[in-house]
């Protein structure tokens, strides 16, 4: 199974854990409780890591494969946490012409991940994101609510130095 690296950690709580099962035990008879089931372990855990696509497994009886396949499939889930910094770079067309392909690579190569995925200290996570309505500004990324607009590759290092 094609497995995307962890970066962090997995570090579930028993009370999480508990929390996990009484959902599952309310809605395993339901037909296509599989969804709902993934909905409330993200809520419980704030993303799905494998472990949980597997506590789920073993409660519900659904194969793992089918759970990550959904969990691949649906932009919904996350299999890494967000970081206490969430980096979203604009993709969309003015964004993109205006070169923020190269402010993700920069962002990239800086933090030593990519696409979904989070910083092993959880300090950072990554994504990239449609138009967020600032195209005026672009090339635009955002972390967390903060906008920074206009940006070339030289100016990302300075940013993240604002972010410790
Ligand atoms: S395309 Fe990036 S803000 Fe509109």
């Amino acid at each position: 199974m094609a497995c995307k690296k962890e970066t962090v950690p997995f570090s579930g709580t028993p009370e999480q854990e508990a929390a996990l099962k009484k959902v599952i035990a309310e809605l395993k008879d339901t037909k296509g409780a599989l969804m709902p089931i993934m909905q409330q372990a993200q809520d419980i855990y704030g993303y799905l890591p494998i472990e949980v696509q597997t506590m789920i497994s073993d409660e519900t009886g659904i194969p793992l494969e089918k759970i990550y396949g959904v969990s691949t499939f649906y932009s919904q889930f996350a299999l890494q946490p967000k970081g206490k910094y969430q980096i979203s770079v604009c993709l969309g067309t003015a964004c993109y012409v205006k070169g923020s392909g190269a402010i993700f690579s920069k962002l990239e190569e800086l933090l030593g991940i990519t696409n979904g995925e989070c910083t092993p200290d959880g300090r950072f996570s990554l994504d990239s994101c449609r138009c967020v309505g600032a195209c005026g500004l672009a090339p635009v990324m955002m972390i967390n609510d903060e906008v920074y607009g206009r940006l070339t590759p030289d100016d990302i290092p300075g940013i993240l130095a604002k972010y410790n």
